[in-house]
């Protein structure tokens, strides 16, 4: 069974981002199965690499969207990934200095960020989506 379980209520309904968002529950479970299986050091900052950089990817993509679209909330939107980004990255460094292992403890902050960061604050830009939706027009 995956750490974490892509379910509907993570789907925004913008195919694009849904589709981001499962590969980075993806990236989550890879990092939880080399946890658990103990990879050696290498292969686990593979993995978190990759979940950064597609992070930032992922980040860069919505923050385009949200511009395109004027959506109101971008800037407290924008402003959680930056935190976000600035704390997985100093992570990254310790890391890659050997000040600190990839632990359950950062597992475990990575899945909540995550799923809080989902069902919240992206929410936010899906619900405006359907409101962009173009309203099908009544019969007269
Ligand atoms: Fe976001």
């Amino acid at each position: 069974m995956p750490y974490l379980e892509w379910n509907a209520t993570f789907e925004l309904g913008i195919e694009e981002f849904d589709h981001h968002h499962k590969f980075l529950v993806d990236l989550l479970n890879m990092t939880y199965d080399g946890l658990t299986c103990e990879a050696p050091r290498d292969e686990l900052g593979a993995v978190l690499d990759e979940l950064i950089n597609y992070a930032g990817y992922h980040f860069a993509a919505e923050e385009h969207w949200m511009e395109v679209h004027d959506y109101p909330d971008a800037p407290q939107h924008c402003e959680e990934h930056k935190k976000f980004s600035t704390r997985i990255m100093e992570f990254q460094k310790d890391f890659y200095q050997e000040k600190a292992d990839l632990s359950f403890e950062v597992l475990q902050f990575l899945n909540g960020w995550l799923t809080d960061h989902i069902l919240k604050t992206d929410a936010g830009y899906g619900r405006f989506a359907q409101g962009l939706l173009p309203v099908a027009q009544e019969d007269p």
